[in-house]
């Protein structure tokens, strides 16, 4: 199979993490005997920079015309105090809308070999394996009208939070899906006690859940919610929720687990899929080579099965990341006291070593 993807680094940490994963999915391709075609394009700040557009035309053509993207992340300093048209967020929250990708799937998995590196204790922690479905193309987000306006010292900045039925029904179908394939519950997770748009959301999805009768349907406000994730994360499975909520308890499921640099993510929904990692360009260790890349190895993981479904493929990687956490591969984020900590490179480099290992074991099996 020739996989067709454009690779969009962007700014900070995005371009080190997103190489490791471009490595990666040219190794199990090479073991399966699939071809990976790429062109890197520009986002963000780096698009900023050389054309003073955060996504060109040009970038969202050849995403359009490729089967799927793999993007880095977007942001920088540089940036902070431009207009929001102009900020480099603007790049990825316009990408996302041109390819449709209204259902953002992040995974938030707990290894057994990370037990040292989650801030809660083993017995919390262990078993936590939390499919996050996070709506990616409504709410405040895209909600109009949205202003600031007025003279210093008295200025009023507006932000509408607007979701349509149709919106909900169809974040709420994927989740249910997903929820069908594992342990078939789904946590709707809104703040219907005060909101509007909370409580269409809330009417909607149990209107939907009635579809899945096998699935056992709760509502949590977000609030418990993110108070329960710290105390019982293992027992979620899938978590269902609107764009701002997702945004915020999927970062916190990524200190859960140990890092969130360990979190992958697929947008899908429209007619091509954005993979990213859930984390930012990290400016603060940016440029010096020791971001942990395996949330961009794993998000190049759920392309394979969301975009190409290349299951086995997908399988082999996130073996080797496994493998290899379980052999004490650290980076800086997770090395703590016990282990020396490796560069992103170098991690990478362990992750390709080990998906060849894995890949003959597999096929041989
Ligand atoms: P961030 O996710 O970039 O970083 C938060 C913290 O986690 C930092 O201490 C960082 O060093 C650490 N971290 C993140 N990823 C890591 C990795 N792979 N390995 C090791 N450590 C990692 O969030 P932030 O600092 O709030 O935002 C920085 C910039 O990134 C902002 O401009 C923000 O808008 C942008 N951002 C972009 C995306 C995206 O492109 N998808 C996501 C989140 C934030
Ligand atoms: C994420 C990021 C983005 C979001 C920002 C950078 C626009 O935080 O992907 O989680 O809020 O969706
Ligand atoms: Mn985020």
């Amino acid at each position: 199979m020739n996989l067709n993807i454009t690779v969009l680094p962007g700014d900070g940490i995005g371009p080190e993490v997103t190489e490791q994963a471009l490595l990666v999915l040219q190794a199990v391709a090479e073991a399966f005997g699939h071809r990976v075609q790429s062109q890197h394009k520009v986002i963000g700040g780096a698009a900023l920079t050389a054309v003073h557009d955060p996504l060109p035309a040009d970038t969202v053509q050849a995403c359009l015309k490729s089967s799927a993207v793999l993007l880095g992340a977007v942001g920088s300093p540089a940036f902070d105090h431009n207009p929001g048209h102009l900020r480099p967020e603007a790049g990825l929250l316009k990408i996302r809308r041109e390819l449709g990708a209204y259902a953002n799937l992040r995974p938030a998995v707990f290894f057994p070999a990370l037990e040292d590196c989650s801030p809660l204790r083993a017995e919390i922690v262990r078993g936590t394996d939390i499919m996050i479905v996070r709506e990616l193309l409504g709410g405040a987000y895209f909600g109009q009208p949205r202003s600031i306006e007025g003279d210093a010292g008295a200025r009023v900045a507006v932000n509408t939070m607007r979701y349509a039925e149709h919106e909900v029904e169809r974040i709420a179908r994927v989740a249910f899906d997903l929820a069908m394939k594992r342990k078939r519950k789904v946590l709707s997770v809104d703040k219907a006690n005060v909101l509007e748009c909370s409580r269409l959301w809330r009417d909607v999805v149990t209107r939907i859940g009635k579809d899945y009768p096998e699935v056992k349907l709760g509502h949590q406000y977000v609030d418990s919610a993110a108070m329960l994730l710290v105390r019982r994360p293992a027992e979620f499975d899938v978590v269902l929720t609107e764009n701002m909520f997702g945004d915020i308890l999927s970062d916190q499921a990524g200190g859960v687990v140990g890092s969130l640099g360990l979190l992958a993510s697929a947008s899908i929904g429209g007619p091509v899929g954005l993979y990213e990692p859930v984390h930012g360009s990290a400016p603060d260790i940016a440029g010096k080579g020791i971001a942990n890349p395996l949330g961009a190895i794993l998000s190049a993981a759920m392309m394979l099965r969301h975009s190409f479904q290349l299951e086995q493929e997908a399988a082999c990687v996130e073996k080797a990341v496994s493998a290899v956490l379980t052999e004490g591969a650290r980076t800086a984020d997770l090395a703590g006291k016990a282990h020396a900590a490796i560069s992103t490179v170098e991690m990478g480099r362990r992750v390709v070593e080990t998906v060849s290992r894995v890949a003959s074991t597999q096929k041989s099996a």
